[in-house]
């Protein structure tokens, strides 16, 4: 914590679930970077919001690869973290941001991670925010197998947003026997990606194949935080001790590098 004092929903949400932080591991909240907040201003407000949605701590996870092939590199991120914690800090904004990345999967992933030209969640070296393409023209499995091969624990962002998934469950079962982590983002449980994703979303809860739910906001219009809508839903339909689970102990654990156990 940057040492100002928590906020209402901060203490509540660590009450609630008597933990000691609530990290948000995917949100493009870095000021002109991406296709998140255009400005200081932007961030700052999304920070914020992020704070009345109950979170102490969150990663930067700004896109690498694909698109944005070439910008967003590890130094650059971390220059980026600790310029919006210099602001949030002068702000009295009770947040805290560590660096990390959301990056496009591409053969090379093992390459650049040896050379720091792309970011693992907090800059840990242990779990890497994976996001596939929208529509995948190559079998999944050879780009997961590939991955695999790295050693390193692949998290994969919003899993319930990809079409082609819904129609691939066999490898998604694959995919989490070898260990890969499925992230939901909050805003699908309640339904802002439409139904496909939020059907998915839920049907892969009750598989107990979800281990974390995260914000990926990027603004606040339709893609604004929403954890906790999402915990109470969760809540609600599967107990306390799951939206628990999902949306602040595991969350907690990846950014710390810990095993999910
Ligand atoms: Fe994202």
């Amino acid at each position: 914590m940057n040492g100002v004092e928590l906020s209402f929903p901060q203490r509540m949400r660590l009450e609630r679930f008597k933990c000691a932080q609530s990290v948000d591991l995917h949100c493009h909240c870095l000021p002109g970077v991406d296709d998140g907040p255009a400005d200081l201003e932007e961030a700052l407000a999304l920070c914020r919001t992020l704070v009345r949605d109950g979170f102490t701590k969150v990663i930067a996870t700004p896109h690498q690869l694909g698109r944005w092939d070439g910008e967003n590199f590890p130094e650059d991120v971390r220059k980026g973290v600790k310029d919006l914690q210099t602001h949030l800090d002068a702000h009295k904004i009770p947040l805290t941001i560590l660096p990390g990345g959301e990056v496009r999967v591409d053969e090379r992933i093992p390459k650049l991670l040896e050379t720091d030209r792309i970011s693992t969640l907090g800059d840990t070296k242990k779990y890497l925010l994976l996001e596939l393409p929208s529509t995948l023209v190559m079998d999944p499995d050879l780009l997961m197998q590939h991955l695999f091969a790295t050693g390193l624990h692949i998290v994969l962002a919003h899993c319930e947003r990809y079409e082609f998934l819904f129609r691939n469950i066999a490898s998604v079962e694959k995919w989490i026997e070898k260990g890969t982590i499925l992230q939901v983002n909050a805003g699908s449980l309640t339904g802002a990606f439409g139904p496909g994703s939020q059907n998915a979303a839920w049907e892969w809860i009750r598989r107990g194949w979800i281990s974390v739910v995260a914000t990926d906001a990027h603004s606040l219009g339709t893609r604004r935080p929403r954890m906790t809508e999402a915990i109470d839903l969760i809540a609600e339909r599967c107990g306390e001790e799951a939206a628990g689970r999902m949306c602040v102990i595991n969350p907690s654990k990846l950014a710390d590098g810990e095993e999910l156990t």
